[in-house]
């Protein structure tokens, strides 16, 4: 029964885990994305045209980003716009890199908010519509023009109404030309009493979004001792088309009197002078009698190497592994994995003492560097963790000219901040529960579970 448990990631890196896990089967479903060559092989239905079938996908899931003034290279609104790039759009869609929402399918949790992903009949749709020369079809079919929400509205500003405190960016001012830029100013919150946070919402200018890739943001403290900041806690990770995150009510994310908040912004030039550019962060409250049960926290859970630190040799590979146990019972809210260009994928697994097995939550193995993205569990999919049980967290990292995004196989790379160095960390947002209430959250779901199979209602196909 001691099989040996060994994955084979896309990147073609090999790998055994380590021993106190080689005890254990496990079926490791394939990473493999969909490739869209099959299908071929349906009986002769009505064409795939861009009005009737594509325009609709795209309006969903593209022109939030692909539309003039966006993040996106080129438009994707009209016919005219999108058919020179039918080819780039059939690799992109295919390989799962666009949208930009890499998670893997058919592996560990699949419903998660905010999931920017296509449902496989879509790729499918898009890959069809390419192989049969990308045809325009009928302009009558075409849906009307849809309207995106107000980009200067907060995203909970509906629910919630404004913000209670926002904290901004100093201003930037980013050149027409050039390389990546991180921005990193310190600004202070003006909070002068803890609180629990309610959510939270990035919100770039206009003029801006079309540069800030992305913008992270966290707690931190001054100390006098090194004379440096020191991250307490993660607040925040922006990217567009994501509206941000709401805390659970049973949950306090605790906004620490006097902090101080440091953003990690990345712009991208736009072949345009973006001038004194501010990003805002908006945080509602929960109110100052709020009676959470539980505390959450989103923290980083290092993955280290076996005695010592993380180097990897040109043109090599290499694995790191971290594992985590909590002194409580725990709900795992949020994951989001940290690396840079020779990570190529990484996992999050529960390893269960009691009965030896391993379960998988969450898989990325097409990583970019290009895209931090948080993945954020549906309320009754978070995964709930027995006191005990082990978070297995790996990544995977690939050094040789197989990795795309590698920039240089010949370097030996080591542990460091800059992009060109490498880190091995994830973000995870946990709620620390108690017995009671891990028994109440894990009672509750088999109920619902029971009341779903009973009047089997159709999910939504993301397969
Ligand atoms: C969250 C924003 C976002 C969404 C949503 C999005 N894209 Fe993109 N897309 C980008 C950005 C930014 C780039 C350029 C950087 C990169 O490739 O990561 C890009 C690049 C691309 C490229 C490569 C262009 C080139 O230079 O070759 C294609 C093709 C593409 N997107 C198609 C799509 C399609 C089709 C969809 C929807 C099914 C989509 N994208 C959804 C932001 C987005």
């Amino acid at each position: 029964m001691s099989q040996p448990c060994v994955r084979l990631f896309k990147a073609g890196v090999l790998v055994v885990t380590s021993a106190l896990l080689v005890a254990i089967s496990m079926a490791q479903p394939s990473a493999e994305p969909f490739d869209g060559t099959q299908g071929g092989q349906a009986p002769a239905a009505a064409p795939v045209t861009f009005t009737k079938d594509v325009a609709p996908i795209f309006q969903r899931s593209c022109q939030q980003c692909h539309q003039p003034n966006s993040i996106g290279p080129m438009s994707l609104v009209t016919y005219a716009e999108t058919r020179p790039w039918a080819r780039s759009i059939r690799s992109k869609v295919v390989a799962g890199e666009m949208p930009p929402y890499r998670y893997d399918r058919n592996v560990g949790i699949q419903h998660l908010k905010d999931d920017l992903r296509l449902s496989e009949k879509e790729i499918q749709t898009i890959a069809k519509w390419v192989d049969s020369g990308a045809p325009q079809g009928n302009p009558a079919d075409m849906p009307p023009p849809v309207t995106f929400d107000n980009p200067n509205e907060w995203a909970f500003e509906k629910q919630f109404g404004p913000p209670d405190i926002i904290v901004k960016t100093k201003p930037f001012t980013l050149p027409a030309r050039g390389q990546d830029v991180w921005w990193r100013p310190i600004v202070p919150t003006g909070l002068d009493k803890n609180r629990c946070i309610k959510a939270v919402s990035v919100k770039p200018t206009v003029k801006g979004r079309a540069a800030a890739h992305h913008a992270n943001t966290e707690f931190v403290e001054f100390d006098e001792k090194t004379g440096n900041y020191v991250e307490t806690e993660r607040v925040s990770e922006y990217a567009l088309g994501k509206a941000g995150e709401i805390v659970p009510p049973d949950g306090c994310r605790t906004m620490p009197a006097n902090a101080l908040v440091r953003w990690d912004v990345h712009y991208y030039p736009t072949g345009e002078e973006l001038k004194n550019d501010v990003i805002e962060m908006g945080i509602w409250l929960y109110p100052e009698d709020h009676q959470a049960k539980y505390k959450q926290d989103l923290k980083l859970y290092l993955l280290t190497m076996k005695g010592g630190d993380l180097e990897i040799p040109p043109h090599g590979t290499t694995v790191t592994q971290g594992f985590h146990t909590f002194k409580t019972p725990v709900r795992i809210d949020s994951f989001q994995p940290h690396g840079h260009f020779r990570l190529v994928g990484k996992t999050l697994e529960i390893f269960y003492p009691e009965t030896g097995k391993l379960e998988m939550v969450s898989s990325i193995s097409n990583w970019t560097n290009n895209w931090h993205t948080s993945h954020i569990y549906a309320d009754d999919h978070a995964p709930l963790v027995p006191k005990g049980a082990v978070l297995v967290m790996t990544g995977y990292y690939d050094n040789t000219a197989n990795n795309k995004g590698n920039p240089d196989p010949d370097q030996w790379v080591g542990p460091g901040s800059r992009t060109a160095d490498e880190m091995s960390h994830s973000w995870i947002a946990v709620t620390h529960l108690d017995d009671a209430g891990y028994e109440r959250l894990k009672a509750e779901r088999e109920a619902k579970q029971k009341a779903t199979t009973n009047n089997v209602a159709p999910q939504r196909d993301r397969q």
